[in-house]
């Protein structure tokens, strides 16, 4: 999961490159890195460093470099540590690369071909460059094409040769490369964030075919040397940050996007009060047919698929799987043509997710996927793809995804409803209608953030943290918990709150923090009653419950009370608050929201 730039044309490239990079860092940003075939010299400069695009422009300030050729790279550390070493580009010989993937044989590639004494880092990446400099005898497409044959994993590869100067290669197997023509030259780069604000088309590189971009011209052949043709796409939406807007991060403003976005995302989905998928060519068959469903995800989108768990069962009484998707394929899934897989994901770049989904499309299910980015590589392995309209999400915690993609599945269930004649055209316009409701109801929440933060202040200083509720609420805590621990490090944990007593009870003591949600009116006097065991036990409870239910509060807790949806839909204003409460913890310890520790928005390795 790093990200990886190519430009080659007129200008200046070293600005340029740069820029995309930090167009890109949402894919890691451990250490980056840039290779630039230096004017008139032909030989391949390089620099690099631990740390952001910021810190390297310094060091390109230090060590002007004058190039219309180059490559760069933003890495997410897999093999070898954090150190410069072991950033991109590296360079072997007349070899210059930057990789995205792990190259899972590099070990024996290294003691089958004695490249030992030519590696300097840690990186399986490095044996890939010792290699094509062992292979190049003045063929860079024979050396390719030679080598990557040997390689077992997943590649992005992206070289210049030092007899070739301006021209730069690509190739790849399942990690991404997308590539243009624009105004300013050739480019190339992990996914369209860093193509977006160049040009309006594109093409993805085809897996094992090698691409030559020179400034004139880009050329596709296969590993057989026949030419390939590019499939042009056009970029229909718009792919710059737009800034921060005037917020200190990124996440606090998809945060308050999110009643705007949510509403976006419905609005076109809904036709006389009733639910309606004809703009995004999915026949009422699909939904009808299906026998059963079964949604693979990771992370929060994960949390979506439970969520939208609870609603199937209850509302439609069918069979609904959800699973990790990094543990899908090695699960022995039952899948059939009467399968509906659905793939949720914002990126549509996580590798754990696509490779579940091309598992499940090989044993013939149906294939659904709801997505954010267009164009993305789990959209083009999908029968049917519905898109949120959440815009881009550059914070590394999801937050706007999460809801519009819930938004959808919402959607989805109540057309499924309808057509199986679980809900009555009448219960279906209801549940529309209080879909509707659902973005004020999380500007109520928002409009109240100061409160939020001052509760924030509460957990502060916490090592580890519980979260406790039952049913959906449950679920809801799971998303609310992964979100403080990613960015506040707080070791919090979300815990079915009737199942503490079977164990995990003994961890509570005199002032643990405990977060509470209870929304879910028939299961709260179980849920009151499991806080009152922590309480007893010492614990310091924030509880966030549902204002109609507050009303029924015996007991005297800090309370956070949230505006009032039916049951089912309470997730919006809860999450929304657990988001906030998330946030503010994090800001308030100084720490890099947007980008927490050790992660990446885009999980591309498995
Ligand atoms: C969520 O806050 C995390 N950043 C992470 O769990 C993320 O949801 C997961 O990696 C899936 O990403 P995707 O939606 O792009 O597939």
């Amino acid at each position: 999961m790093c990200g990886i730039v190519g430009y080659t044309g007129a200008k200046s490239a070293i600005e340029l490159l740069l820029d995309s990079l930090e167009m890109l860092e949402h894919r890691g940003y451990d250490s980056v890195g840039i290779g630039c075939v230096e004017d008139n010299k032909g030989m391949v400069g390089i620099q690099k460093c631990v740390g952001r695009v910021h810190d390297l422009r310094k060091e390109c300030e230090k060590q002007p470099m004058h190039s219309t050729c180059g490559i760069g790279h933003t890495r997410w550390a897999t093999h070898g540590g954090v150190y410069t070493k072991n950033a991109h580009p590296h360079q072997c010989g007349k070899v210059t690369l930057v990789h995205n993937g792990i190259v899972e044989n590099y070990r024996e590639l290294t003691e089958d071909y004695e490249l030992q004494g030519k590696l300097r880092s840690e990186t399986d990446t490095e044996v890939v460059a010792a290699l094509l400099d062992r292979y190049y005898q003045g063929d860079a497409e024979e050396a390719i094409k030679r080598v990557v044959q040997k390689l077992k994993g997943t590649f992005a590869l992206v070289m210049m040769f030092e007899e070739e100067p301006g021209t730069i290669y690509a190739i790849r197997n399942v990690s991404p490369i997308v590539a243009a023509e624009c105004e300013r030259g050739m480019m190339l780069a992990s996914d369209l964030t860093a193509l977006g604000n160049f040009t309006k088309k594109y093409f993805v590189v085809p897996e094992y075919c090698v691409l030559k971009m020179t400034k004139d011209k880009m050329v596709i052949t296969n590993l057989d040397g026949e030419g390939v043709e590019p499939q042009m796409q056009v970029l229909d939406w718009k792919v710059s940050g737009l800034g921060k807007e005037g917020y200190p991060f990124y996440m606090e403003k998809e945060i308050m996007e999110q009643p705007n976005v949510f509403a976006e995302t419905i609005k076109r989905r809904i036709f006389k009060g009733m639910p309606d998928f004809s703009a995004d060519g999915l026949s009422d068959d699909v939904l009808m047919s299906c026998k059963r469903i079964c949604i693979v995800a990771c992370g929060t989108a994960m949390h979506v698929g439970l969520i939208t768990q609870a609603l199937v069962k209850s509302i439609l009484h069918m069979h609904i799987d959800v699973e990790l998707a990094s543990e899908f394929m090695y699960s022995d899934p039952v899948l059939d043509k009467d399968t509906l897989v659905i793939a949720v994901s914002q990126s549509g770049e996580t590798v754990d997710t696509l490779e579940a989904f091309k598992y499940a499309k090989k044993c013939g299910a149906t294939c659904l996927s709801v997505l954010n980015v267009r164009g993305s590589s789990i959209s083009r392995v999908s029968d049917y793809v519905l898109y949120t309209e959440a815009g881009p999400e550059i914070a590394v915690a999801s937050t706007k995804a999460y809801t519009t993609q819930l938004a959808v599945m919402y959607l989805m269930v109540a057309k499924m409803a309808f057509l199986r004649g679980a809900l009555s055209e009448e219960e279906t316009k209801a549940y529309i209608q209080e879909l509707q409701n659902v973005p004020s109801k999380m500007e109520e929440i928002l409009d109240r953030k100061k409160e939020i933060h001052v509760i924030a202040k509460e957990v502060l200083e916490s090592k580890d943290l519980f979260m406790i509720g039952r049913g959906m609420d449950y679920s809801i805590l799971l998303e609310g918990s992964l979100k403080l621990k990613e960015v506040s490090y707080i070791h919090s944990e979300a815990y079915a709150s009737g199942e503490l007593k079977h164990g995990p009870i003994a961890l509570i003591t005199e002032h643990t923090p405990v977060v509470a949600l209870v929304t879910q009116g028939r299961i709260m006097s179980k849920e009151l009653s499991n806080i009152k065991e922590v309480k007893a036990r010492g614990a310091n409870v924030v509880l966030f419950i549902k204002e109609k239910l507050a009303t029924q509060l015996k007991e005297d807790y800090n309370v956070v009370t949230l505006p009032d949806l039916e049951d089912k839909f309470m997730v919006f204003p809860a999450i929304v608050a657990l988001q906030l409460l998330a946030y503010y913890v994090s800001s308030d310890k100084g720490f890099d929201v947007d980008k927490p520790r050790n992660l990446a928005k885009v999980v591309t390795v498995e």
